[in-house]
């Protein structure tokens, strides 16, 4: 039993007593370069079937010296607002674990590149990989408070567990932005959604560190910890049931962790006995994308939602989405939304595609140099080098001030 403050009884309220918000658009940006498992497993005398097949992951984006979780964002959102009303937005919100600055919120740099409102509030959030459910649950309240407004959610990181790290076929490095208003044409939101916290150290970075520190096997049974307990609070709150869900996300570390959180799911839910396909089928399409960054962290569930949303065949119109959302330390969040009708023609596959098959391959070395790049910390005047990015670049260093230039 879940440890409550609540006791009263939830009612399900339907939702057309709400009004609709959601997500209206959403970006992507993902580092121009990447490394294949089966080059890192080779270096690291590991079978590659260990990557793919064990963990699921196949490729990982690295990020060069010159690109980081602002540029990542800025590349994002620039996508998410191509064709929307930029003036609405009054807030946006960054959600990180890498990040850039101990006082500086690093959507500022964002907000300043995209050349947005300046009445806006803008905002960092931190709570490991979940901080941006945590972002868009504010920006569904918000738009309910003031519906003409338009929040924008920003997810970026860089996964680094170092190198020879148990956790380093699981690196990535990424941004996703979503822009959430009263006109959600992919995704509109349900009202309920359940939370666990416990105060765990399964995955942790402290400050003086450049890489995660990780129990990675005791956070793989937390996440399923939280993942149960959120279903349940949840669920006592929604009325709603497993069969209730066409499809499911979760936050992918790496996509292997979905399959088990999914039997996990249906185990508590008495569907243990459900066919395997049928249960491969709910998230087959969500882990496309994520299996060819790595972990995105903050960023990654939205990948995977982005990744079902391009990747289906079918018309997923109508149908319900339940979302898990984890962040170690712990928080786990389990929501759901209803996807729109014509979602299909808000969405950017062939240029994502294009983006994602055009990256440039790295040779272990490469891997390693890029990696290996710490930023002077002195004080002085430096010009990062220039390697392939999207539109912005981190380009300068001077006076411990961080300069960022738009490429085209
Ligand atoms: N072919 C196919 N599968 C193989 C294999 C091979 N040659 N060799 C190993 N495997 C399988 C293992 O059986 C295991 O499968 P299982 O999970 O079903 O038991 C899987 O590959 C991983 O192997 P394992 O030995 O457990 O890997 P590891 O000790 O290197 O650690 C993690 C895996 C996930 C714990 C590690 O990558 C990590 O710490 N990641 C970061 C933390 C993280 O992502 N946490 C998730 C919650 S946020």
């Amino acid at each position: 039993m879940l440890k409550t403050k609540q006791k009263d009884k939830y009612i399900h309220t339907e939702k057309e007593n709400y009004m609709q918000v959601g997500i209206e658009s959403i970006g992507f940006y993902t580092s121009r370069y990447f490394i294949d498992l089966k080059t890192l497993a080779k270096e690291r005398g590991e079978d590659y079937n260990k990557y793919y097949t064990g963990i699921g992951q196949e490729k990982m984006a690295v990020p060069p010296p010159d690109e980081d979780i602002v540029t990542m964002a800025a590349n994002a959102a620039h996508e998410a607002l191509q064709n929307a009303e930029v003036n609405a937005i009054d807030m946006v919100m960054f959600a990180t674990e890498s990040g850039i600055d101990q006082s500086k919120a690093a959507g500022i740099y964002v907000h300043s590149l995209l050349e947005l409102p300046q009445t806006c509030r803008v905002v960092e959030l931190k709570q490991a990989c979940y901080s941006a459910t945590a972002a868009l649950q504010m920006a569904y309240g918000h738009i309910h408070l003031h519906p003409e407004s338009k929040v924008l959610v920003l997810a970026s990181d860089i996964a680094r567990y170092g190198l020879g790290a148990a956790g380093e076929p699981t690196q990535g490095a990424g941004a996703i932005a979503l822009l959430v208003s009263a006109s959600p044409k992919l995704l509109a939101l349900d009202a309920h959604a359940g939370f666990y916290t416990d105060d765990v150290m399964d995955f942790w970075r402290p400050n003086y560190r450049d890489e995660a520190l990780v129990d990675g096997k005791y956070s793989v049974r937390i996440y399923l910890k939280a993942l149960a307990g959120a279903w349940e609070h949840y669920q006592g709150k929604s009325g709603l049931k497993f069969e209730d869900f066409q499809h499911f996300c979760y936050h992918l570390p790496f996509t292997r962790m979905a399959e088990k959180a999914h039997k996990q799911l249906a185990k508590i839910t008495g569907h243990r006995d459900m066919d395997e396909n049928v249960l491969a089928e709910h998230i087959r399409d969500s882990l496309i994308y994520n299996r060819i960054t790595g972990n995105l962290y903050a960023a990654s569930l939205y990948l995977g939602l982005l990744s079902l949303l391009e990747n289906s065949e079918k018309d997923l119109s109508g149908q319900r989405l339940g979302l898990f959302s984890y962040g170690s330390g712990c928080v786990g969040e389990f929501f759901s939304g209803v996807v729109q009708n014509g979602y299909r023609s808000y969405l950017m596959k062939d240029e994502h595609l294009k983006v994602l098959n055009s990256r440039i391959e790295l040779s272990y070395p490469e891997y390693a140099k890029f990696y290996s790049y710490t930023i002077p910390t002195d004080g002085g005047t430096y010009l990062l080098p220039k390697n392939e990015t999207g539109l912005f670049r981190f380009a300068a260093l001077e006076n411990h001030k961080r300069i960022y230039e738009r490429v085209q």
